[in-house]
């Protein structure tokens, strides 16, 4: 019986220390090689539109923060939910020190590149 207790207590603490790590350590970005069809292509518009002011495989900022585990996180860097809406808008309209970038894409490729996004 002691024996168990203490097996149950050790997995406990792991439990704990994983939690902990897991606060300042977010999941990799998907493998590029293993992204799928629309994926692939948000990877593209990617690289032509943002990659030049924000990295998205490194927690670096550039420009602009890092985008890496963007949907991973609850908030943006300014606050506003980590969701679908908030990160168009930003795209859509700009920021104070990003330009609005969205008017100059297709609905498919703004999709695509949130379907990227959520890989990272
Ligand atoms: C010319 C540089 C530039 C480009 C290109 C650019 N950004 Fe930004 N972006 C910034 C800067 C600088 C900030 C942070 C300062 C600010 O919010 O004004 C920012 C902020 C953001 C934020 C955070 C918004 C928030 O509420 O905190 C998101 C999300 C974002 N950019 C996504 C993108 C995406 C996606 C693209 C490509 C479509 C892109 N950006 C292209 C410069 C850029």
């Amino acid at each position: 019986m002691r024996r168990m207790a203490a097996g149950v207590f050790c997995v406990g603490v792991a439990m704990v220390i994983a939690a902990a790590v897991g606060c300042t350590k977010l999941p990799p970005p998907t493998p590029i090689a293993e992204l799928n069809a629309q994926q692939t292509h948000g990877y593209n518009v990617y690289q032509v539109r943002c990659a030049q002011c924000h990295n998205d495989r490194s927690n670096d900022p550039l420009n602009g923060q890092s985008l890496r585990g963007i949907f991973k996180k609850q908030y943006l860097a300014s606050g506003a939910p980590a969701n679908d809406d908030r990160v168009m808008d930003a795209i859509l309209y700009g920021r104070p020190m990003m330009p609005a970038l969205g008017g100059s894409m297709t609905p498919q490729e703004r999709d695509d590149l949130l379907a990227y996004l959520h890989t990272l």
